[in-house]
């Protein structure tokens, strides 16, 4: 059987103000209004054959969120494993292998984002079924997508020979600069990191051992002193706070060479940012290429998302503005940086 990992721990601040610590982006319906970005993460699993019980990994502080989204879709978790500090993505999955192995010594987990939109859900099932027979020869399979533009946010793949119905990964950059993004881009070969991964618990955790043993260390030691509560698992929270705090895909997917890549082509996005939400709704554009949610009135305004939330909001002669208002707090920007809306939300501290 195939484990399901939703990792659901994510800030979202470059969602802000709709996104807020206490409520992050993954529990808001922002693309479908009744289900939210976690729901529909869900959603997507139904069908994929063999699929088991979600593990769900977590910060404790949105336990209740995660455990209310569930129950109002009707699934029952395998697990909701809680985090007490938030320690990136690395540590979580090591926690999430553990938790895993617990039940099967030969547990496949299929890691999931709980912020991304795929519009093809057919494809997503091939490429899972692709990417399975290379998950069970000890390979840790990533899916990728062919980039758009130079983004920097993302993690870039390089594909060489073929391997099974992938490639194998030639080189694995997260996070390039400005120029290596666009190198990649012009050179043709490269891919976006979907962040999503199919791979056996035992994998992930011979590949932690030799590349990031701080991080297995303390999700070890965190594991064995866990108790039940509700139904949660908690783990200890001086051992797990010892992890280095580091994503999976510096910490073991740039430096292993058991990766392969499963192209994905099922109109992926990573709705990491207001400029992805406009993006995922451009079939609602009005002519002049705006999307608007709620009580909106537009005048000669262009290219721009406005969203109102509890007010009344009018505009006139804009053009490429993101414009987000919610009771307490109103963004107003340029839609070209979004990808800077952390380090402003970064300076509100507690506020954010
Ligand atoms: N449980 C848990 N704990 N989940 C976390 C944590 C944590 O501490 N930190 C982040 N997450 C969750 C987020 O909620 C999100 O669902 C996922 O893990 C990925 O984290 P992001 O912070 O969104 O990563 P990213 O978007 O910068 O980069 C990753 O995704 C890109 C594609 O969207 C990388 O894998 C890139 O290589 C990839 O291209
Ligand atoms: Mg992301």
């Amino acid at each position: 059987p195939l484990t399901p990992v939703i990792l659901s721990g994510g800030a979202g601040t470059r969602l802000w103000p709709l996104s807020r610590q206490s409520y992050p982006k993954q529990f808001l319906p922002l693309l479908d209004p009744h289900l939210s970005l976690l729901q529909q993460t869900l959603s997507r699993l139904e069908g994929v054959p063999g699929i088991g019980a979600p593990l769900m990994i977590c910060n404790e502080a949105h336990r209740f969120l995660v455990a209310e989204q569930l129950r109002d879709q009707g699934i029952t978790p395998g697990a909701i494993v809680l985090e007490p500090a938030a320690r990136n993505t690395a540590p979580a999955l090591a926690l999430a292998a553990l938790s895993a192995l617990e039940g099967e010594e030969e547990a496949m987990l299929l890691i999931m984002p709980a912020d991304h939109q795929l519009e093809d859900t057919a494809a997503f099932r091939v490429a899972v079924e692709e990417g399975r027979a290379l998950a069970g020869q000890g390979r840790l399979v990533t899916f990728g997508v062919v980039p758009t533009r130079a983004h920097t946010g993302y993690g870039y793949i390089r594909a060489g020979e073929a391997a099974g119905s992938g490639y194998r990964v030639e080189t694995f950059t997260e996070k390039p600069d400005q120029a290596t993004a666009e190198q990649y881009l012009a050179a043709g070969d490269y891919y976006w990191n979907s962040g999503m991964f199919l791979m056996r618990a035992r994998t992930l955790i011979e590949e932690l051992a030799r590349h990031a043993p701080e991080v297995l260390a303390a999700a070890e030691s965190a594991w064995a002193e866990r108790r039940a509560d509700l139904d949660f698992t908690r783990v200890a929270c001086p051992a797990f706070e010892a992890a280095p705090n580091i994503s999976i895909d510096y910490a073991v997917m740039e430096r292993t060479n058991r990766a392969v890549m499963v192209a994905l082509e099922a109109g992926w996005s990573d709705i990491g940012a207001w400029d992805a939400v406009f993006e995922a709704q451009a079939g609602q554009q009005d002519e002049a290429g705006n999307v608007v949610q709620g009580d909106v009135l537009l005048h000669e305004t262009r290219n721009s998302f406005i969203a109102s939330h509890s007010r009344l909001v009018a505009t006139l002669g804009l053009s490429d503005i993101i414009a987000v208002e919610t009771e307490d707090a109103v963004l107003l920007a340029n839609r070209h940086r979004m990808q800077e809306l952390g380090a402003l939300v970064e300076r509100l501290g507690s506020q954010g």
